[in-house]
């Protein structure tokens, strides 16, 4: 009949063991050989390498084969996996049809959880999640693919048609090429806004077991196909606790205004009993500092530097706001640090990549973890369906009553 309220006794008797963990902090829900993090000395390492060498010196395709086959690629191998992704960078005609379908000013986030979870319906050939070839395949698919699938999201917000991929480009400089051509102009890819936005992905690209990478590892387990879950894991990405972070510092940003209004909102958001944050501060696991945010905000001064935009009263707002948090008693005391999507944010605006888009360019680097994850749970020997406890604690037994006797 089981526990008329929770009883951990009960639970422990049929497990061996239970544990209640709110927003398991202290659980590990898997084994993992991708992403190491030690989060108070401020380490991230992909297979073993230091975040700080693969930012610094390799491309995100690379770090892309590292993250899914677990050791870099030779030059042989990057050549054919890079020729691999080109390959598969178109989508169906009829694809595009669904883009027509959503309202005109749809927010991009909407339309990919959609669109990245219609691909199930167009790829039936690589479908047999016990096939490890099919398995590669779909992984090669969702990785070529979102920048697609991510600039005709924008597209379509902006009223305009979609540009094709071009595979004379690398991953990085086709995604700005889709995003900022159109019929009448030609984008000519901007180095410095390609080194931006290949640091960007290599650092968005895994980061273990976060809200999102647990999400596409929950669905997966129950043996969806891998199109389904990554969109599962968009649709998580996009709260404002996570992926949604970065759009959340340029509308805080803006609702700032000014830098005279900075404290103001700093006491708001040390007021226990004002829901309003400081968006892009803080992280559930680095509690010194964010080894991606320190490297991201190189980029940003270089980029704030080099762009015709650089005179925007935002970004010297947002350095203000930093270096006010960075002295405050109440940040230092719970160690809240400026962490990746504050600098993501700033540079994704600065590029001239609209706000709607921000959580969409952390989708397109991430789906690299996801499907890096998606296959390492296939191949687990250890795999199984997760299904999490609970503690109960709704009404204990009692009887129905006929609704006129109520
Ligand atoms: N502004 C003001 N106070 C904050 C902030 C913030 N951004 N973040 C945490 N705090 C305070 C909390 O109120 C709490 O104070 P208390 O101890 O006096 O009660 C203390 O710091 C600890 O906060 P928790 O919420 O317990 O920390 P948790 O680890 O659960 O949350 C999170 C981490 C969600 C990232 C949080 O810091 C936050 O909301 N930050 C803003 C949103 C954000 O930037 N998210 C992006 C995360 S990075 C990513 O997804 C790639």
């Amino acid at each position: 009949e089981g526990p008329e309220v929770a009883d951990i006794s009960t639970l422990y008797k049929h497990t061996g063991m239970f544990t209640y963990d709110p927003g398991f902090v202290a659980t590990a829900s898997c084994r993992s050989a991708i992403t190491y993090i030690d989060g108070d000395k401020g380490i991230l390492r992909y297979r073993g390498y230091p975040i700080e060498q693969l930012a610094k010196e390799a491309s995100f395709i690379e770090v892309a084969y590292l993250l899914i086959y677990g050791e870099l690629p030779t030059a042989v191998e990057l050549t054919k996996f890079e020729s691999t992704i080109r390959h598969h960078t178109m989508i169906k005609e009829t694809l595009k049809n669904f883009f027509d379908g959503f309202q005109y000013d749809a927010h991009p986030m909407g339309i990919m959880v959609g669109v990245v979870g219609s691909l199930s319906a167009f790829y039936h050939d690589s479908l047999d999640i016990n096939n490890p070839r099919h398995r590669e395949i779909s992984a090669h698919r969702l990785i070529a693919k979102m920048p697609t699938i991510a600039a005709a999201s924008y597209k379509h917000n902006v009223g305009e048609p979609i540009v094709y991929p071009r595979n004379d480009l690398d991953y990085c400089e086709n995604f700005l090429h889709m995003m900022f051509s159109n019929p009448c102009e030609e984008y000519t890819p901007d180095p410095v806004a390609v080194k931006a936005i290949n640091t960007l992905f290599i650092l968005h690209a895994d980061h273990e077991q976060n809200a999102s990478t647990s999400t596409v590892r929950l669905s997966g387990s129950s043996q969806a196909n891998p199109f389904a879950c990554i969109a599962a894991g968009i649709a998580s990405l996009w709260g404002p606790s996570h992926g949604g972070a970065n759009e959340a510092v340029l509308d805080m940003l803006n609702e700032i205004g000014d830098v005279s209004q900075i404290d103001k909102y700093i006491a708001k958001a040390k007021d226990k009993d004002d829901p309003f944050r400081l968006m892009g501060f803080g992280h559930r696991v680095y509690k010194n500092f964010d080894p991606r945010a320190t490297l991201i905000r190189e980029v940003c001064h270089e980029v704030l530097e080099n762009m015709k935009d650089n005179d925007n009263p935002l970004f010297e707002l947002a350095l203000e706001l930093e270096k006010v948090a960075l002295e405050d008693e109440y940040f230092v005391e719970r160690k809240l640090y400026p962490n990746v999507d504050f600098y993501s944010g700033i540079i994704y605006q600065a590029l001239g990549i609209p706000t709607s888009m921000f959580t969409v360019m952390f989708a397109v680097a991430r789906t690299v973890g996801w499907v890096a994850h998606w296959l390492e749970m296939m191949n687990d020997p250890e795999f199984r369906i997760g299904r999490p406890r609970q503690l109960y604690t709704g009404a204990p037994m009692r009887d129905y009553v006929p609704v006129a006797k109520r």
